[in-house]
């Protein structure tokens, strides 16, 4: 099946893919829209999942080598990271993702976490990349899903991560230090798990988010910022 989906900034013409790769190893395609932040000006992306014996995983494109071989190194020290969607396979450059279970933070109405547990389970995530050099980049409402059931936090979206030390990709570069001006990489991830405590201290409906004053939330939600 072929499909076309968003990859890069709002506005993008989006990106062809077939994945008859993926279909020759057994999964089904299917299509969904998903609430995210970026790669739609409505904040709604499609996204690709993949299901092979009842088990749906979430389809991510590696548009380059150093793409792919980030992934491939963050792959390797899943085990030792907490609370992140785990990578459960790789079809050449494609990567399938564990689900995450439950809601992304910023759209959560009922069933809540503490923000006590939301900070510890994001110091421990944190604590554990940083172990390995590892920097997410991203760590923001948007990319953090709760399930409130078994209370499980999930980290996803690994698009700006690097490596301290190494060279970062041109988009993790613009993101990183766009946002953080003057923030060494290796606090980059502990800002903003303080910024994302301090936004959802505030806001408490999606639509009362996009009412604010930008600095009230320390970023701007968009449209506004990046
Ligand atoms: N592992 C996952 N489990 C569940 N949903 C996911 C997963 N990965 C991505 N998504 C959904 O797709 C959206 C976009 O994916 P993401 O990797 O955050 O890319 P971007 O932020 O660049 O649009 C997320 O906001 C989320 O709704
Ligand atoms: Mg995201």
């Amino acid at each position: 099946m072929g499909v076309t989906i968003t990859q890069g900034p709002p506005g993008s013409s989006g990106e062809h893919m077939d994945f008859k790769l993926l279909e020759a190893r057994g999964y089904s395609i299917e299509q969904e829209s998903r609430l995210s932040y970026r790669g739609s000006p409505t904040g709604i992306k499609q996204v690709v999942l993949a299901i092979r014996g009842g088990k749906r995983h979430l389809v991510s494109h590696c548009k380059d080598q150093d793409s792919l071989r980030r992934h491939s190194r963050i792959q390797s020290l899943q085990a030792k990271i907490p609370h992140m969607a785990k990578i459960l396979d790789r079809v050449e450059s494609f990567l399938l993702w564990e689900e995450a279970p439950g809601k992304l933070l910023w759209e959560l109405e009922d069933g809540r976490p503490s923000l006590g547990s939301i900070e510890d389970a994001l110091r421990e995530f944190v604590s554990a990349i940083g172990t390995v050099k590892l920097v997410h980049g991203d760590l923001r409402p948007w990319n953090v899903f709760f399930e409130s059931k078994t209370k499980q936090f999930t980290v996803i979206d690994w698009g700006y991560s690097c490596f301290i030390g190494e060279q970062k990709s041109e988009d993790a570069r613009l993101h990183i230090s766009g946002r953080n001006p003057g923030v060494a990489d290796a606090e980059v991830d502990g800002v903003d798990l303080g910024k994302t405590i301090a936004s959802l201290r505030v806001p408490n409906r999606t639509e009362e988010i996009w009412k604010l004053p930008p600095n009230i939330f320390s970023w701007r939600p968009y449209p506004w910022t990046n």
